[in-house]
């Protein structure tokens, strides 16, 4: 049984459906990468997973089925209790992840308080330990105010709230973007060590075909609000049927030749 289920969503702007009658399925512990060209739909359906779409866009029809339960049907508080905790999302938008006049340290304590009966002691522990594993000068970003780190550094500590919790679904739209490639290889690696341990799903929007390449299970692409490919990001990259999905692969010629340029980082 698949750990999120997307069926037939559209989502809809009161005017026009933006996305169209998408569905796909990730498997427990599964890497599942969403492509597209920009503004094909792939942040939004990420956000309506999370119910956490702006207020004047809705999901017009579709079910998002996460383990036995229709996310759309919960009641705001009973999906805040699953957002943090069995879902963590990474946004785009990484600067809203926090407020600026509190703490960072106090933010996130402040959600792990309200997801776990942990106490003050064990709460900052594993907080310190998740700004650690992604090389973040731990009791210094717990003490800072949002506008006391880099964007880079606020950056990792969103990723290092979504991931303190061990999420069984982690959400990451384009996580890496903002990144230096030495810390963004950093970040997926906790990602990805994360799953080897907690065998927790990842939902992943990237332009990076390359980490499509050498992360994804699966993979689909978007275009105009609809899914217009799936398949194994093996069978994606090698066999293309779709013209996005070539124009997307066919820029990245080391794709093509993986044997010509070793290993694609
Ligand atoms: N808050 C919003 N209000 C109105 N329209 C929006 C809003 N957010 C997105 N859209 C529109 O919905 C469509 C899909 O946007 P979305 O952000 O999902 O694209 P995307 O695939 O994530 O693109 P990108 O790769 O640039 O992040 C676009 O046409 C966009 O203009
Ligand atoms: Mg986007």
């Amino acid at each position: 049984m698949p750990i999120l289920s997307v069926q037939h969503l559209s989502i809809s702007d009161q005017q026009k459906d933006i996305v169209k009658n998408v569905s796909f399925s990730i498997g427990k512990g599964e890497w599942f990468a969403c492509l597209g060209e920009s503004g094909s739909g792939k942040s939004l359906t990420a956000s309506a997973i999370v119910r956490l779409l702006p207020s004047h866009i809705t999901v017009s029809s579709g079910n998002v089925v996460f383990g036995e339960q229709n996310l759309l049907q919960l009641t705001r508080k009973e999906i805040q209790m699953i957002r943090g905790k069995e879902i963590a999302c990474i946004f785009q938008d990484y600067q809203g992840t926090f407020t600026p006049f509190m703490r960072i340290g106090k933010q996130i304590d402040e959600m792990v308080k309200t997801h776990t009966d942990w106490s003050y002691k064990q709460r900052k522990d594993e907080i310190l330990r998740s700004f650690k594993e992604i090389n973040l000068p731990e009791t210094r970003v717990y003490e800072s105010y949002p506008f006391q780190l880099s964007g880079g550094q606020l950056q990792r500590a969103a990723i290092a709230q979504a991931l303190v919790l061990k999420p069984k679904l982690i959400i990451a739209d384009e996580p890496t973007t903002a990144l230096d490639s030495i810390t963004a290889a950093n970040v997926l690696k906790q990602l990805e060590l994360l799953r080897g341990k907690t065998n927790c799903a990842v939902f992943f929007i990237t332009h990076d075909l390359r980490l499509v390449k050498r992360y994804a299970d699966r993979a689909s692409v978007m275009l105009n609000g609809e899914i217009v490919e799936s398949g194994s990001a093996e069978s994606l990259i090698k066999h293309p049927k779709h013209d996005v999905t070539k124009r997307l692969f066919s820029a990245i010629p080391s794709l093509k030749k993986p044997a010509e340029t070793g290993v694609v980082s």
